[in-house]
């Protein structure tokens, strides 16, 4: 009798346990709110299968489309959290949206998939799916597309209504900030200097234009006209595609886009870090990683360890699909991803 009841007693403790901290729930931000896996069973439970069929036929149309998406995600997440506020066009207060800042400038790749999703979605089951879960969904399609296994990904993020130029400053780091400044940003989102280096191999496919690193080429300081970090036989081909801005070939040629990782430019894989070893880098920030002794370290297991990369790299994008997220009551589910309701 005496241990059936303590059996029961450390049952009720569990089961209270359990409704306290949901296993799939992910707790983040202000406020006692959670995203869950499976947010949509109920409501639009094709929800995460359109977003993957329209993923996937993007994919095959441009591979650039998973880089463009998991980029969106990023930009998305760091300025005014997880809100879609990236995919606004424009705001009632008419101010520059965050995609007109010059950290999103021209280079944004995916928009039009997701408004391919949207309104898919809004056919399906209209005014349900947030524009800021369809970005993290996309962004796991993208993932997986790119060779990556399957990962659940939690959902019920709001969208935001508001988007300014002005708040991308100081979120989304620079190519030429230093580790002190970009491990400063992803700390204030509650990331690890692990986790910024984990998540930075998702610059191991996309593209990177000529603008964003040619000068580490041309006019690096004022001792050195070219970064000496810079390996010497890249370098030589890195001012082949990208030729002095004020040559007759790059006004004809333009911002070219030149893909970050070779031989594997579409596919997510530890290359990137094996590349930073070799001072192979397009970015002086990815550089950087591979040099600064508390990223070193992290750069060099992940270099030797595709396993691990490929485990770690999906829990850091669930974690960054988490940052500053509306839940609940707050924001809204836009209509359009474009514009606020
Ligand atoms: C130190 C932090 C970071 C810096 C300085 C940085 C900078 C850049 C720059 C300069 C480009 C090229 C833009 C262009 O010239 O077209 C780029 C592209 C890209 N970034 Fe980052 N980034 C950072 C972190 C991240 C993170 C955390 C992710 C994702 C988890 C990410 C994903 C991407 C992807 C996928 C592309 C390729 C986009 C495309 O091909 O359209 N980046 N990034
Ligand atoms: C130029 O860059 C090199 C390599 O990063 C560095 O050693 C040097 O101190 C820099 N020079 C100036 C003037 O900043």
């Amino acid at each position: 009798m005496k241990m059936e009841g303590g059996h029961a007693a450390v049952l009720i403790i569990f089961i209270f346990c359990s409704a306290l901290l949901p296993s799939e729930a992910t707790k983040r931000g202000s406020g006692n709110q959670y995203l869950y896996v499976g947010f949509y069973d109920k409501t639009c439970p094709l929800a995460e299968q359109i977003v993957a069929d329209a993923v996937s036929r993007a994919f095959w149309t441009n591979r650039g489309n998973a880089a463009g998406l998991i980029r969106l995600f990023f930009h998305d997440c760091f300025v005014n959290g997880c809100d879609a506020s990236i995919l606004l066009d424009s705001t009632p207060s008419g101010e520059p949206v965050e995609k007109e800042s010059p950290a999103n400038g021209f280079t944004l790749r995916g928009l039009e998939v997701i408004d391919e999703i949207k309104s898919e979605l809004e056919q399906e089951c209209p005014g349900i799916v947030s524009c800021a879960d369809i970005l993290a969904f996309a962004s796991r399609e993208a993932v997986v597309r790119s060779g990556l296994t399957h990962y659940p990904v939690p959902a019920g993020r709001r969208d935001g209504r508001s988007s300014r130029a002005v708040d991308v400053i100081g979120n989304i780091p620079g190519p030429s900030l230093t580790i002190d400044a970009i491990a400063e940003i992803f700390a204030k989102k509650g990331f690890t200097i692990e986790e910024m280096v984990v998540l930075l191999g998702a610059h191991s496919i996309g593209v990177s234009h000529c603008s964003s690193f040619d000068y580490r080429l041309y006019n690096f300081n004022s001792t050195h006209s070219q970064d000496p970090n810079l390996n010497i036989r890249h370098a030589t081909y890195l001012s082949f595609v990208c030729p002095p801005r004020e040559s007759l070939l790059a006004q004809v040629e333009g911002n070219q886009a030149v893909a970050f990782d070779h031989p594997s430019p579409n596919r997510l894989d530890n290359i990137f870090y094996v590349h930073l070893l070799h001072g192979n880098a397009l970015l002086q920030s990815d550089q950087a990683m591979a040099y600064d002794p508390r990223t070193s370290k992290i750069v060099t297991r992940l270099a030797f360890d595709l396993q691990a990369w490929s485990k770690e790299f999906p829990k850091a994008m669930i974690r960054l699909g988490t940052v500053d997220v509306l839940t609940g009551r707050k924001g809204e589910i836009r209509t359009t991803c474009r514009a606020v309701n």
